[in-house]
């Protein structure tokens, strides 16, 4: 039988009580809350998405938190999912969000062998643009106290993380190009190759996130909207770069892999420059692709954050412990510069999700759920 360890109460109560369960013992949850849901496929966010009022709280199963909400991030591929380009057999209407931190206000017996009731967590599970997720214990994370810093980690710090550990080959000395350095995945890749002494190149498109990228150890930011980025590898990198972080697709794509070093690296992490299309496809010149890699023994690899399960958890643990230690910045822009100010509250993630495909983000979007001023968790 299901069991379930109520909000405020350490005891332990049969699923019998679940229709019961958002009064039980004064928990503060309400019965229904507001979520993002997808209702048609759309790579235009707003035209695929809609902000439900009335939903009922979901209730965990047994290895289940429930978590409320505080920060959620954004993510570039938000368009893809509410495209259906995850899963093409998906039906709508279905949850959208990738990720995000709060307070566990329920949860099911077997995780409570882990959690307890008020603990924050990070977590990466669908359905986080919501005012409560229920999140399976195994894909959350402990961390300190509700902060949108934390959010930098389950998606974007772990793609940067993984793929570079897993496909990068760093050492002391390599050339590396990320690009889209300034975003959410982007800053962990300057990083994180700093931090493997090479040498770094970052691509943007503003001088503000090109002094954002110094101040976190780029070697050599490109804003791409006043200098030529092929003109400035070929002239200041004439040997070529040994890996590229590449995120942007495209013309980018494309003048990364002219930039490729002898045995040079490119791994795939996306394609933003194409979300935005019918297909979902940046062009590429992919006819040449062949003969290219073949003369510089060069190669291109793909990469999947939800390909690297059995990384993720440490990966996760690593950069929450860096973040905490101060050893790693992670940047968010909660939106305080966008037109309409901060993102705050669930109608906000629609003119998030607009200024990051305006360029506009300095490190990870992040938006804020704030709580209802009658809550007593
Ligand atoms: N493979 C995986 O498992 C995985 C996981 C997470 C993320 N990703 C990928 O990582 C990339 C970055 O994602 P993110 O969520 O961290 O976003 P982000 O980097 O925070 O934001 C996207 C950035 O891309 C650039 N951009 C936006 N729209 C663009 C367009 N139409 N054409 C060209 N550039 C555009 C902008 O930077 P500039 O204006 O500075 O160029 C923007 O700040 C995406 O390709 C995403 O799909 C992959």
């Amino acid at each position: 039988m299901l069991r379930l360890a109520p909000a405020g109460a350490r005891t332990i109560v049969d699923m019998s009580y679940a229709r019961h369960f958002l009064d039980f013992q004064g928990s503060n949850i309400p019965r229904a809350m507001q979520k993002l849901v997808a209702t048609r496929l759309s790579p235009n966010f707003r035209e695929a998405v809609t902000l439900c009022r009335d939903c009922p709280v979901p209730l965990p199963g047994d290895g289940d938190l429930l978590v409320r909400n505080r920060f959620v991030g954004v993510n570039a591929s938000d368009i893809n999912y509410s495209a259906g380009r995850y899963d093409p057999s998906v039906k709508t209407p279905f949850d959208v969000g990738f990720e995000g931190v709060g307070e566990v206000v329920a949860l099911g017996l077997s995780a409570s062998a882990r959690y307890t009731v008020g603990q924050a967590v990070a977590y990466m599970a669908p359905g986080s643009f919501a005012e409560y997720t229920v999140v399976p214990a195994r894909a959350a994370a402990p961390v300190a106290s509700v902060k949108p810093e934390y959010v930098t980690v389950p998606v974007s710090g772990t793609t940067a993380y993984i793929s570079l550990k897993e496909l990068g080959g760093l050492s002391e000395g390599k050339t590396v190009l990320v690009t889209a350095a300034a975003g959410g995945t982007g800053q962990f890749a300057v990083q994180l190759a700093k931090k493997a002494k090479c040498h770094v190149i970052g691509t943007c498109s503003s001088g503000k996130k090109s002094a954002f990228l110094k101040s976190i150890g780029c070697d050599r930011p490109i804003n791409y909207n006043a200098e030529h980025v092929g003109t400035v590898l070929k002239q200041e990198y004439p040997e070529g770069v040994d890996v590229v972080y590449e995120s942007v697709g495209g013309a980018m794509f494309d003048l990364a892999v002219d930039a490729l070093a002898t045995k040079g690296r490119l791994i795939v992490i996306g394609f933003v420059s194409g979300y935005q299309t019918p297909t979902g496809l940046a062009p590429v010149r992919a006819g040449t692709l062949p003969a290219k890699l073949l003369k510089k023994s060069a190669s291109v690899q793909g990469f999947f954050l939800n390909h690297y399960r059995s990384e993720y958890q440490a990966a996760v643990e690593h950069l929450l412990q860096m973040c905490a230690d101060g050893d790693l910045v992670c940047e968010v822009d909660l939106g305080d510069l966008s037109a309409e100010g901060r993102f705050i509250g669930l109608e906000s993630v629609f003119r998030a999700v607009d200024y990051m495909y305006m360029g506009k983000n300095t490190g990870k979007i992040v938006v804020e759920l704030p709580h209802s001023v009658n809550s007593k968790l």
